[in-house]
């Protein structure tokens, strides 16, 4: 909390990402600053140790400092990580995507997700010369995303959080990106035709942590292609967890274009937007263009973490690891008798508390984060999953979460919650339709 301090005087917001402010977890006593990290755990500038429950934002696929990733890359790395001319690992990496993902015959590549959600936008004005986009989800933090919060502040509320300020963002871009809700496609066919004509894209993700209804996403794509507007998945924090063939694979529904960051690379940066030829193909003539997407670093540790993710068969262990850690969680909550359901898919499990309203709720939540740090578990209460979880990880957890479910049933009972609170509520979390 020291370096918080300091940061806050020197960085502007104190972190550079919103979900590594402290006020998220449990602050001032959930870990702010790490100093390494190694599998499925970190180790706090203080010495504490922690099993991570966040996956470093979700970015984090294999486990921390994976030996074949990070040898790969010192490899990489020995052999100079950037030139001035080409490297052969740009093709190397897109036929591997153009294998592994239905939609992709080509590749493009940038280094975060939201300048890929940037680039992908920019395609689909490109390609069909309109301007709107209809958007489901978080898509980061770019003017042309921003833009749905400056007709009304709360239009990204159930995409993003709450109370947004699109300040910097053009007033000339109101009314060019309008949110649509997650599960109705009576609501999207309505958006479509009250622009028609103007919509280049339909941006969304796919899923995240609920199944999405049952043929919906199938409707999604039957009506993007009706209006002539190019339907892109955001597959930034789904991708290759879900599944060989990404979420797109998972859900069986194939869109135009396509967004992964975060999970392909195991935490080195590395984005990729890439679709089919149609729609890909025309951007060679539009200016998109940047020094360091060439960058070997996180083509090396793509292609990698790729290959290892198949050779593991990454998705299936953690599928089933997921299983059996809401098996257990749900089985404790019984035997302490707390009213919490751990539930959701099992690729990203996640936890209702029972409560009377939101604020009670996030109680609850906070005191699990709470609790569950001074035990050495370090997250929210969801649980983002990577392949060096295993049953140590499991069963430290399992311990931990049966004492704090136990400390919350009697904080219930006694209506003593905010005594037990060493810190202020968590600030909402990124809440979404797409959960
Ligand atoms: C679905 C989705 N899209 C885009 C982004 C933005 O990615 P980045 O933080 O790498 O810019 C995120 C980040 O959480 C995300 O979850």
């Amino acid at each position: 909390m020291e370096l918080y301090r300091r940061a806050l005087e020197l960085l502007p917001g104190g972190t550079q990402l919103i979900s590594r402010r402290p006020t998220r977890f449990a602050c001032g006593v959930s870990p702010v600053y790490a100093a390494r990290a190694r599998g499925a755990r970190f180790w706090d500038v203080d010495g504490h140790e922690y099993i991570d429950w966040v996956s470093g934002i979700g970015a984090i696929v294999l486990g921390y400092a994976d030996p074949v990733v990070d040898e790969a890359v010192h490899e990489q790395i020995s052999l100079g990580t950037m030139y001035s001319i080409n490297h052969p690992l740009e093709l190397e990496l897109a036929e591997l995507l153009c294998c592994l993902l239905p939609c992709v015959e080509m590749v493009r590549y940038a280094k975060t997700g939201g300048e890929a959600c940037a680039m992908a936008v920019r395609i689909a004005r490109g390609v069909t010369g309109r301007d709107k986009i209809l958007v489901c989800g978080y898509h980061g933090w770019h003017d042309w995303y921003l833009a749905a919060n400056l007709t009304a502040e709360s239009n990204l509320n159930t995409h993003l959080f709450p109370g947004i300020e699109p300040i910097g963002v053009p007033a000339a871009l109101a009314g060019t990106t309008i949110p649509f809700a997650y599960g109705d496609i009576a609501a999207l066919g309505q958006l479509l035709d009250d622009n028609r004509g103007q919509v280049a894209a339909v941006m969304m993700e796919p899923l995240r942590s609920e199944a999405p209804p049952e043929g919906y996403l199938n409707a999604v794509a039957q009506l993007a292609r009706e209006h002539g507007a190019v339907l892109i998945f955001d597959e930034v924090s789904t991708g290759f967890r879900y599944g060989l063939a990404g979420a797109q694979g998972y859900v069986g529904v194939t869109p135009d274009l396509t967004v992964l960051a975060k999970s392909i690379s195991n935490g080195y940066p590395m984005a990729v937007v890439a679709g089919r030829r149609e729609v890909m193909e025309p951007s060679a003539r539009m200016f998109i263009s940047s020094t360091y997407w060439s960058d070997t670093i996180g083509l090396r540790a793509a292609l990698t973490t790729l290959e290892e993710i198949q050779r593991r068969d990454v998705p299936a262990g953690l599928w089933d690891f997921g299983a059996r850690l809401q098996a257990w969680l749900n089985t404790v909550a019984a035997e302490v008798g707390l009213d919490v359901r751990c539930g959701g898919l099992a690729i990203h499990p996640h936890l209702h508390f029972a409560a009377v309203d939101d604020l009670a709720r996030r109680k609850l939540a906070t005191l699990f984060i709470q609790e569950m740090a001074k035990r050495g578990c370090h997250g929210y209460a969801s649980f983002y999953l990577n392949a060096a979880q295993q049953d140590a990880e499991l069963e430290q957890t399992i311990a931990a979460a049966r004492e704090t479910f136990a400390i919350l049933v009697e904080g219930l009972a006694r209506g003593s919650l905010d005594e037990l609170l060493e810190c202020q509520v968590q600030e909402e979390h990124f809440r979404r339709l797409v959960r």
